[in-house]
């Protein structure tokens, strides 16, 4: 009994002095740009360190990246440079560290660059050219002109989704990676909205753009609009006038007999009244 409780407690002292291993291992890579996390454990002491590893399943060892030898929690290992073999298979490991003491590791998910990276949002402009619309695609991180060259393989395909803003009414096109294209077979003067994204046979993984619009050729402009509107209004205008001329002139016209009427009966009262009055002086 005497001797197994210094053994027991020595144990117990190993155990306690050992970090608890980081969680959460994972590399997310977009466009060939290759980032590793980790999220440390929460009983981990603030002033540890984290060490990151990789390992290639072709030269099978263990190898400490240096620029990610003493990372703090929270920071992130850029293995871009590090997992150059597009086609080869990676492994990383994070252990938290610290004076004398250091955790177990804990590994990533293998890694396969050509595969799981995320490829786009592809960048693009759109316009209309009538029953047609025109794509550009242009440079950025996700597309091939890019100087990137690996990049350049894994854009095989686009996939173009056009959506009617009218009534929503959608469909897919799929083609070969080209920098200008050309949607045709649209009705004309009206607008869509199209998304691309990025595939390849390998590369399913892919950030769809956003939706872009334009209208096939110009919509039926507003001034042309208004410009309808007003000549008509003009019309209108012309029309009420012209009618209204018609009504007043024949109602004139009609006035002028009862307002001679008038006066001769005027007249005629005044004369009456004036013989009256003769009558009267006589
Ligand atoms: C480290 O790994 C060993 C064996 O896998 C395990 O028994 C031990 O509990 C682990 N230690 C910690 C702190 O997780
Ligand atoms: C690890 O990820 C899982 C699922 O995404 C999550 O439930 C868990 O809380 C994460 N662990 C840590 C330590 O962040
Ligand atoms: C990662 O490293 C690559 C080159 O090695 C660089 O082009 C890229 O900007 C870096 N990314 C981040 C997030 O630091």
């Amino acid at each position: 009994m005497g001797l197994w409780t210094p053994l027991l407690l020595l144990l117990h002292l190993a155990v306690c002095v050992s970090l608890p291993a980081p969680a959460n291992v994972s590399i997310t890579s977009y466009n060939m740009e290759h980032i590793l996390r980790f999220w440390p454990d929460p009983r981990t002491p603030p002033d540890a360190r984290f060490t990151v590893q990789i390992h290639s399943t072709r030269k099978q060892r263990w190898k400490t990246v240096a620029e990610c030898a003493e990372l703090t929690a929270g920071q992130t290992c850029n293995l871009t440079s590090k997992l150059k073999d597009m086609f080869g298979y990676y492994l990383a490991r994070v252990q938290a560290l610290r004076t004398n003491q250091t955790s177990n590791w804990t590994s990533s998910n293998l890694f396969h660059p050509l595969e799981d990276t995320f490829l786009g949002p592809p960048e693009f402009s759109v316009s209309g050219c009538g029953n047609c619309l025109v794509l550009q695609v242009r440079d950025g991180p996700g597309t091939p002109s890019y100087h990137n060259e690996e990049l350049k393989d894994l854009h095989k395909e686009m996939e173009l989704n056009v959506r009617r803003t009218r009534d929503g009414a959608e469909f897919r096109l799929k083609q070969s990676y080209q920098q200008e294209t050309v949607i045709s077979y649209l009705q004309p003067g009206v607008e869509y909205c199209v998304s691309v994204s990025f595939k390849s046979f390998i590369n399913r993984n892919s950030v769809p753009s956003e939706y872009r619009c334009a209208f096939t050729s110009p919509p039926p402009p507003q001034h042309t609009l208004f410009l309808v509107l007003g000549l008509l209004g003009g019309f209108t205008l012309l029309v009420v006038i012209f009618v209204g001329r018609f009504i007043y002139s024949s109602k004139v016209k009609n006035q002028h007999l009862p307002s001679m009427k008038f006066r001769s009966q005027s007249y005629t009262c005044l004369m009456s009244s004036l013989t009256e009055e003769d009558g009267v002086t006589t």
